[in-house]
């Protein structure tokens, strides 16, 4: 079977094809065949060096991945030969808190992750994929659907009549706006881009803000966009240069969820300003299985069609990762793998 792997972590050039022979299922362990394979932002970040956690060359890049099951070994009750099945992100976090070694497990910078024809894995680490989805939109969900369904339902979970303000156009950001909507929040959304800006109305985004225009976009949403009341939760993607406005943004008892680090700069938060938001501050990993299981439910249920941005063929998988570098995207890019 052909998969590939980052040989070095240096440069998107380091990705290769290699050959390996197909794995064979042990007790408890589906071989499943992968149809499709979604890129997330730390797919780059891992090859780029600067990603949260301890990364390894010679791994199989991406956590994401939708498929069938090939074969079972004995002992699995669960699944079924030919049973559609998308990966969970934290195939041991069943739920409760995260465990210790959570970071140290993950797949692309610490395991072998899905960019392959085929690949083994306990019953426990996949969930059946329904079938009003394809196999591309069900390879979207585990990592970007299932953060910003954390996000939202975690913590104080947003609510009807509540307002979310969902930072750009990429993977997390599209679901944020997606989901929030079905759970009927108004959305404010930002972006770099007039034309981003018109794909995000056309989701529902009920206010768009060019963060590129207007430098203090948290302020703005603040003072202007909600009378001065402030936002009810922010989903955070940018990271250290971007917290500072989601904290301008949020309204006193609001969320800031810190989900992301797009951002290089750094200047550091200052106390007061931290305090004086009179936000929670609440840190997220993705989400565990279960918050799979419910991600799939909630986009089941509100009838949500994953944006995906572009489909590349599985030989081209050095142009999905450089699409994805270019930031030109809206939503997700997917990888077909076969099928
Ligand atoms: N903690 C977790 O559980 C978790 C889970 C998933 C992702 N993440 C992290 O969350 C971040 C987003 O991931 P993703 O996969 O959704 O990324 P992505 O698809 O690559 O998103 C890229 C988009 O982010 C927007 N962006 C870039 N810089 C920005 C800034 N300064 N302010 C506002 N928006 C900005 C841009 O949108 P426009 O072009 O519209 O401006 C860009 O197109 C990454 O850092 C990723 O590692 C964390």
């Amino acid at each position: 079977m052909r998969c590939y792997r980052f040989d070095a972590l240096n440069s998107l050039d380091d990705l290769s094809v290699h050959a390996d022979a197909i794995p064979a299922p042990q007790r408890g362990e589906v071989l499943v065949k992968i149809h499709a394979v979604s890129l997330n932002h730390r797919d780059l970040s891992v090859v780029l060096g600067n990603y949260v956690h301890a990364a390894r060359p010679g791994l199989v890049p991406c956590s994401d991945a939708a498929g069938e099951i090939a074969s079972v070994g004995d002992g699995v009750t669960v699944f079924q030969r030919g049973d559609r099945v998308v990966s969970v992100f934290h195939p041991r976090w069943f739920g409760g808190k995260p465990h210790r070694t959570l970071g140290q497990e993950t797949y692309g910078n610490a395991a072998d992750g899905w960019l392959a024809e085929y690949k083994v894995v306990p019953q426990e680490a996949v969930i059946p994929l329904p079938d009003t989805l394809s196999y591309e939109e069900g390879s979207t969900l585990p990592c970007a659907a299932t953060t910003a369904w954390s996000a939202l339902s975690g913590g104080t979970p947003v609510r009807a009549g509540m307002t979310v303000l969902t930072m750009g156009t990429g993977g997390v950001s599209i679901f944020a706006v997606q989901l929030a909507k079905a759970l009927g929040a108004k959305i404010i959304g930002t972006t770099s881009s007039a034309r981003k800006a018109e794909r995000l109305r056309a989701m529902g985004a009920d206010t768009v803000v060019n963060y590129a225009e207007i430098a203090h976009w948290g302020q703005h949403a603040k003072t202007v966009l909600t009378g001065g009341l402030g936002v009810d939760c922010v989903v955070e993607v940018g990271g250290p240069a971007t917290v500072n406005e989601a904290l301008h943004a949020v309204r006193w008892g609001g969320e800031v969820v810190l989900i992301g680090f797009l951002t290089e700069d750094n200047p550091g938060i200052d106390y007061f300003h931290l305090k004086g938001s009179g936000a929670t501050v609440r840190s997220i990993g993705v989400g565990d299985r279960a918050a799979l299981q419910e991600t799939i439910g909630a986009v089941g249920g509100a009838g949500i069609r994953p944006v995906i941005d572009r489909v590349f063929p599985f030989q081209d998988a050095h142009a999905a990762f450089n699409h994805l570098k270019s930031g030109s995207h809206v939503g997700k890019i997917v990888i077909k793998v076969s099928g």
